[in-house]
């Protein structure tokens, strides 16, 4: 992925969520660390265009998300800080169906790559399950193939541990190990930060570390006063 901030901002009214960022992130697996409140989703959604910047630019693998929204959402897909706000249909096998047609796939098509997606992440026996029934590391799992199916290039995951038991923790860990995509994924998981090639830390709507993720986390914990 090459994904490139260039002295980028976010307001919201009076309240200024992201300080000029200046950033490249590449590479295939990046961690995003950082307090409740300190820019992370923020960031996250600059990616894909959720979110646009209030100055500056943001371009994924070239596309400016402010002038190509519809593009850079194909090539950075999003999995939310709570997978239940985005499983839209009453089933898992509809929900990923659903995404593939509204972006033009034929119904034979849309199986099929449903049915592979689901295989991939090792999840063929949510098929036909209700998303409302599912366990939390299921709907995670479900929700991160929802996204994948439409096949991004990236994809962003927004917490993806959060709330997850120590056995829903390692399958959805295991998968984002195995994945074909690049992924910036951000954590309140030190543990599995630890594991990132390069992990960032965001304070107060601002980057303060930027590296191997010891002294990242290092910083992290002199930041937070614990
Ligand atoms: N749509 C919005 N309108 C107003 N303020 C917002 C909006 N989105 C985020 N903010 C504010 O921007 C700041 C950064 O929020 P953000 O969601 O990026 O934090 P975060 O690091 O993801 O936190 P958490 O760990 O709790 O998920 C916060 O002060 C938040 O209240
Ligand atoms: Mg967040």
């Amino acid at each position: 992925m090459d994904i490139i901030f260039s002295d980028c901002t976010v307001r919201f009214g009076a309240r200024t969520a992201l300080h000029p960022l200046s950033l490249r992130i590449e590479g295939r697996r990046v961690g995003v660390i950082g307090l409740n409140g300190s820019g992370k989703t923020t960031v996250a959604r600059l990616i894909n265009g959720l979110t646009l910047p209030s100055g500056g630019r943001v371009t994924v693998n070239g596309i400016d998300i402010a002038t190509e929204p519809e593009r850079a959402r194909l090539e950075a897909g999003f999995v939310f800080q709570n997978p239940q706000n985005q499983l839209i249909m009453p089933i898992v096998s509809e929900d990923i169906i659903f995404g593939l047609k509204a972006r033009g796939t034929k119904n034979a098509e849309a199986e099929a790559r449903m049915a592979a997606t689901l295989r991939r992440f090792g999840i063929e026996n949510l098929e036909k399950r209700r998303v409302y029934e599912l366990s939390g590391g299921e709907m995670q799992l479900a929700a991160m193939a929802s996204v994948s199916a439409l096949s991004p290039r990236i994809l962003i995951l927004d917490e993806p541990t959060n709330q997850l038991d120590i056995k829903n923790r390692r399958l959805v860990l295991n998968a984002i190990d195995k994945m074909d995509e690049d992924a910036v994924v951000i954590t309140h998981d030190l543990d599995f930060a630890l594991r990132l090639p390069r992990l960032l830390l965001f304070h107060e709507g601002r980057l303060v570390a930027d590296g191997a993720p010891e002294e990242t986390i290092a910083h992290y914990r002199k930041v937070a006063g614990c």
